[in-house]
Order: structure tokens, then C-alpha cells, then sequence
């Protein structure tokens, strides 16, 4: 979604801008834009498409500036245009604004300015907010309080950034509800602000984050935060140690690629201080449990969107078998609306990369209302999703920047089987020894994905075989099911092929009338309690003339004889067998969208960051 990038000091602002704007590319967006701060008056240059025809526009006519603020969009409301994109200046000329969310109430307020004799230049509902804030400084003669003025009208959520020619040392940045993060970066003798930390990592690793309903008044010499009412409030400062060259990618071709390849890492740094070997235990202080509370749980509601929510239903297996503990998976877009039944001794765990994603963070706040414990797995460090929860455990896998959800997919895996592991310490259903060879068991993870990713090549000649199907079906059963999931959701994204996916069992009663020669089955079939069963699925999908593509356990001699392709997976303890499974299937769906020649980093109509409904 929109990415927002913003600079006030000494140095050039449109390369810190442009740079920044750059990194945020795999939010997904459909025009740029950009204002500076130029002899006093505003420079706007603003264009549809990549950002590499912004740079090219700003090439053929140069800002030179040391304030700027820059944009990303991702159309709402009007189509994607130069005229629409942002930033939007005022009818004056003297203030300009960019803003993430949706103004919820724009129509009346353009009516409302209309009558009042302002002509509109966009379809946004952004253009609204820069009208109001010229029209309150004409009266009070204060970009603070016009800023303030104009948000207190808004309708909505919202990260919105805002300079004036009146008052040139300054950048206000605000943010009101989950339409994104606003964070602030700290240099020597300047100051950035920007949505997300990727776009400014590379000047400062000293960051605070806006909460909802806060301002700040962004100076060269610091930030001033106040809540929208005029309360001061005490910036607490973060240190953000992601690596930049992290967020490069390096020698592979996309970063999705990269991504599926740092997956060895990523999962070494989720269990890194968490999981004590010698001891066979797992510690996970973050959520700050005892037995006595975890005896005191009822049931857990874990709540996400697309991949996360895949990822919690493996959890739910996870957990009821080792802890004995109910666990409900709710689609966080439906949780929300539907006066869920939760209550002080139901925990609701919200699960998201982005830590962003408007859906997911209004399941935790209906929990919140309820009354649950708050819990939450994410990854980008900081965020709403991070904040909000009562205890929250931190993915560790670095910034994911291929839309395509990867690395943000096993690691919240091995997240719920350390949960598992400790809730059923606590609540008495692990002996001793089982929970030893369980923690064991996650030491092997890191080997076992490296094997699987170094058969990328084999992955390879069944992509190019496959690359022109119109169709696929996934199917899996038991905690692989949801790898049935995940692998269709990947596929489709990226590749724009229709993939359905199906618990095995489920065939019968519908799908097996679509197996024909043409349709590719994606089946499953590892060594885990349900392997007879996806045998048979097999045998029924081959018994019609379909093409079956199994994963399955290497040396599996049945799997071979029987399927006409096959994805080979060392032999896993069952129970972490997604964490492995996947790995294949995030593989055949990159190399399929990347043989046909597709954008697979920011693949159409989607976002990184889901911030809207
Ligand atoms: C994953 O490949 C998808 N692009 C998408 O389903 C994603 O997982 C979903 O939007 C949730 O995002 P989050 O983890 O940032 O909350």
C-alpha cells in the first residue's frame, strides 16, 4: 500500500526521497510523487506507473531542496493518474500534504469546500485534507493547529505528512487509527519521517513511532509529539538493527528468491535465545506466562490474513496436540464484524508480517473490547500489530520485501510449535522427555531446509514443465493441509494461474470432477500420520488420468512409482513436516511466475502491506 517518505535538514532531499520511495516499492503502488521545498515556493513532480519514470521526470526537470516529502500510491479513489498521485497542493500554493488511508467522510467535505468556492485539481478523497488545513491556516495563521484542526474533521484512518512555505523549518507528521505506521528517524542536524523503517534505514537506526492519535512537529534539531487534543508526549526511541544490505537483493534475481534462500537463517535467528538445548526447553519471556495462566486458558482464537492466517492453521494443530488446548483459526476480516465469542480466559493470538494489516489489527482491537489476552507473532519490529498486544513474539526474519509471503511464513511455524511446546510444559501434558525430544527436534529445522532448498534445481525442470497450466489443484490433509493453502495462494499471486486447494478428504464430494490430463494435482504426501490416506487420494486422482505432483519423503518408493512428478523432502519429525513442505511449493510458484516472465516481486492489484479493508 502508499509509502510516505519525508526529509528536513542539510543534505539534498529528492535522493534521500527517491531512495526512500524505492525501498518501499514492494509495498505496491501505482503512481509516485514527490514536493520540495525550492526557493520558498512548493516543486511538485508527480507521475503514474513505476517509480523509475518519476526519477526520470525529476532527471528532466530538477528539484533542488533541503525539505521534501514524497509518495507511493495505491489507488482508492480515482484511477491511477499523475493527477491523482501525491503529494497534493493547496489552492494557495502553500501547503502540500501525502497521506496513507481513506478519508472516510471526503464527499461531504468535498461538498462542504466546494460551496465554499474551492476547485478541486484529483479524485482523491486526499486532496480534502490539504484544502482544510489552507483553509484553517488562512484563519488561525498556525500550521500546528490547522493540521490539528483538519485531522480533528477527518473521518477514518489515517498517516498523514504536511510542510507549508509559511513555516519552512518544519514537517508535521501525524497518524490516527492503523491506516499504516508512521516512524521518525533521528540524524545529526536532521530528520526523517517515512511509513515504513526500510525507507530510512540507510541514514539512522534511531526511530520512534507514532501512535494513534499523535503528532509530530519535525524539526532539523528533533520531534515534538503531542496527542491530536495538544498533550505532550515522550517519544521513547527505538534502535532498529536490521542490516540494509538486508534488504538488497544481492545475487539473486528477485527477492522473493532471496527470501525462500534465507529461510535457513531466518529460522536459526527465531529459535536463537529462545530454545535451550541442553535443557530441552523453550523460553519465550515475551509473553510473560506462568502455569498458573496457562492452565487458566480456555481456548485460543488465532486471527491473521492470507499467509499468516495459513500459518495458524498449522498452529492449531500444533498446539492441541501438544498442549491439549482448544484452538479456533478466524480469518481476521470475518472475526472483526461478527460479535465474536471471546472472553477474559480466551487468548487471541494475531499473527502478521507487516504487523499492518487493518483487518488484523481490528480482530485484536474487537479481542481487546472482549476483554481476551492479547498476544501476537510479527515481524516488522515496532508495529501496530507488535504494540498492541499484551505480549508479542517477534518473527526474527529480517525485512520481507517480495509481496509474496515466505520467510514471514515458517517462522511464525516454528514460533507455534515453541508455544506449543512451552503451553504444554505448563499446563502438564508434556512429560519430560517428550518435551526433550520435541526442542531437539526444532535444533534440526535449519539442516532440514537447507537440504530442501538445495534441490531447487529439480523444482526447477517440473516448473518449466508445468509453466504453461491454466490450472492446479493442492491438496493436503492434517497439519499439511494448510500447505495445500499456502502453496495455491502462492501460486496464484504470482503467476496469475488459477490454483484451488482442498483437504484431501474433501475430493469426493466435488473437486475429483475437475481431474482430467489437464489439471495438475499437488498432492502432499509425506510421511505423517495422514500418509495412507493421501495415498489413496493419489490413486484416485490417478485413476482418472490426472497429472499428480507430489511432496513427498525422500527414498518414498510408493510416491515414485505412483506420482508422474515429485518433489522430494528429507524425512521431518511430523509435526514440523510444513515447515519443509512449503519450501518446495514457494519454490515451483516463484520459478513458474518468474519463466513466464512475470513481476513476481509486486505482482498486480496487490500490496505488501494490506492497510486498508
Ligand atoms: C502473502 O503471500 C500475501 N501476499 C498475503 O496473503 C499476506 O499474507 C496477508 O495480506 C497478511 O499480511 P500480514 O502478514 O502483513 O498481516
Amino acid at each position: 500500500m502508499c509509502g510516505i517518505v519525508g526529509y528536513i535538514g542539510e543534505q539534498d532531499a529528492t535522493p534521500i526521497i527517491l531512495n526512500g520511495l524505492r525501498r518501499l516499492e514492494y509495498r505496491g503502488y501505482d503512481s509516485a510523487g514527490i514536493a520540495v521545498l525550492q526557493d520558498g515556493k512548493i516543486e511538485l513532480r508527480r507521475e503514474v506507473g513505476k517509480l523509475d519514470r518519476l526519477v526520470d521526470l525529476v532527471r528532466q526537470q530538477p528539484l533542488a531542496g533541503n525539505l521534501g516529502i514524497g509518495h507511493t500510491r495505491w489507488a482508492t479513489h480515482g484511477e491511477p493518474s499523475a493527477r491523482n498521485a501525491h503529494p497534493h497542493v493547496s489552492a494557495s500554493g502553500e501547503v502540500v500534504v501525502v497521506h496513507n488511508g481513506i478519508v472516510e467522510n471526503y464527499l461531504e467535505l468535498r461538498e462542504e469546500l466546494t460551496a465554499e468556492g474551492t476547485v478541486f485539481k484529483s479524485d482523491t478523497d486526499t486532496e480534502t485534507i490539504v484544502h482544510l488545513v489552507d483553509r484553517f491556516l488562512a484563519v488561525d495563521g498556525d500550521l500546528v493547529q490547522a493540521v490539528r484542526h483538519t485531522l480533528l474533521r477527518l473521518r477514518g484512518a489515517h498517516g498523514v505528512v504536511v510542510f507549508s512555505t509559511r513555516e519552512p523549518d518544519k514537517i508535521i507528521a501525524a497518524r490516527i487509527g492503523n491506516a499504516g505506521g508512521v516512524v521518525i528517524g533521528y540524524g545529526q542536524g536532521e530528520m526523517f519521517v517515512a511509513s515504513d523503517i526500510p525507507a530510512i534505514l540507510e541514514h539512522t537506526r534511531q526511530v520512534t513511532f507514532l501512535e494513534s492519535r499523535q503528532m509530530a512537529v519535525v524539526t532539523r534539531q528533533g520531534a515534538v509529539v503531542q496527542t491530536l487534543e495538544g498533550k505532550p508526549v515522550q517519544p521513547t526511541l527505538h534502535s532498529v538493527s536490521w542490516d540494509p544490505v538486508a534488504a538488497e537483493k544481492g545475487e539473486y534475481r528477485h527477492f522473493m528468491q532471496k527470501e525462500i534462500h534465507e529461510q535457513v537463517r531466518s529460522l536459526t535467528d527465531t529459535l536463537a535465545g529462545r530454545v535451550d538445548f541442553k535443557q530441552g526447553r523453550v523460553r519465550l519471556p515475551q509473553l510473560n506466562l506462568d502455569a498458573q495462566q496457562a492452565r487458566a486458558i480456555e481456548r485460543i482464537v488465532i486471527t491473521g490474513c492470507g499467509t499468516a492466517a495459513y500459518a495458524g492453521m498449522v498452529g492449531k494443530v500444533l498446539i492441541e496436540t501438544l498442549a491439549r488446548l482448544p484452538v479456533e483459526v478466524d480469518i481476521a476480516s470475518e472475526f472483526r464484524y461478527r460479535d465474536p465469542l471471546v472472553n477474559e480466559r480466551t487468548v487471541v493470538l494475531a499473527i502478521s508480517q507487516s504487523g499492518e494489516t487493518a483487518d488484523t489489527l481490528a480482530a485484536m482491537e474487537e479481542a481487546r473490547r472482549k476483554g481476551a489476552r492479547l498476544w501476537s507473532i510479527v515481524n516488522a519490529i515496532g508495529s501496530q500489530a507488535m504494540r498492541l498486544a499484551d505480549g508479542s513474539i517477534s518473527m526474527q526474519t529480517g525485512p520481507e520485501i517480495g509481496v509474496a509471503s515466505t520467510k514471514a511464513f515458517t517462522a511464525p511455524i516454528v514460533d507455534l510449535y515453541m508455544l506449543a511446546i512451552l503451553l504444554g510444559e505448563l499446563r502438564g501434558t508434556l512429560s519430560d522427555a517428550e518435551r526433550r525430544k520435541r526442542v531437539k527436534d526444532l535444533g534440526r529445522i535449519p539442516d532440514l531446509v537447507g537440504r530442501c532448498l538445495d534441490r531447487e534445481a529439480e523444482v526447477i525442470n517440473v516448473a518449466q514443465a508445468l509453466k504453461e497450466m491454466r490450472s492446479a489443484l493442492y491438496l493436503g490433509r492434517g497439519v499439511n493441509m494448510p500447505i495445500a493453502y499456502e502453496g495455491a495462494l502462492k501460486l496464484k499471486e504470482i503467476s496469475y494461474i488459477h490454483a484451488e486447494a482442498y483437504p484431501a478428504g474433501e475430493m469426493k464430494h466435488g473437486p475429483i470432477a475437475l481431474v482430467d490430463r489437464d489439471l495438475p494435482v499437488v498432492a502432499i504426501a509425506t510421511q505423517d500420520p495422514w500418509y495412507e490416506k493421501m495415498i489413496s487420494q493419489i490413486e484416485q486422482v490417478k485413476a482418472r488420468g490426472g497429472i499428480v505432483v507430489a511432496v513427498a519423503t525422500e527414498g518414498d518408493e510408493r510416491i515414485a512409482a505412483l506420482a508422474d512428478r515429485v518433489f522430494w523432502v528429507p524425512a521431518t519429525p511430523w509435526l514440523l513436516s510444513p515447515v519443509v513442505t512449503v519450501l518446495p511449493l514457494q519454490m515451483f510458484a516463484y520459478h513458474i511466475a518468474a519463466l513466464r516472465g512475470l513481476d513476481v516481486d509486486q505482482p498486480r492489484n496487490l500490496a505488501k502491506s494490506v492497510t486498508v479493508e
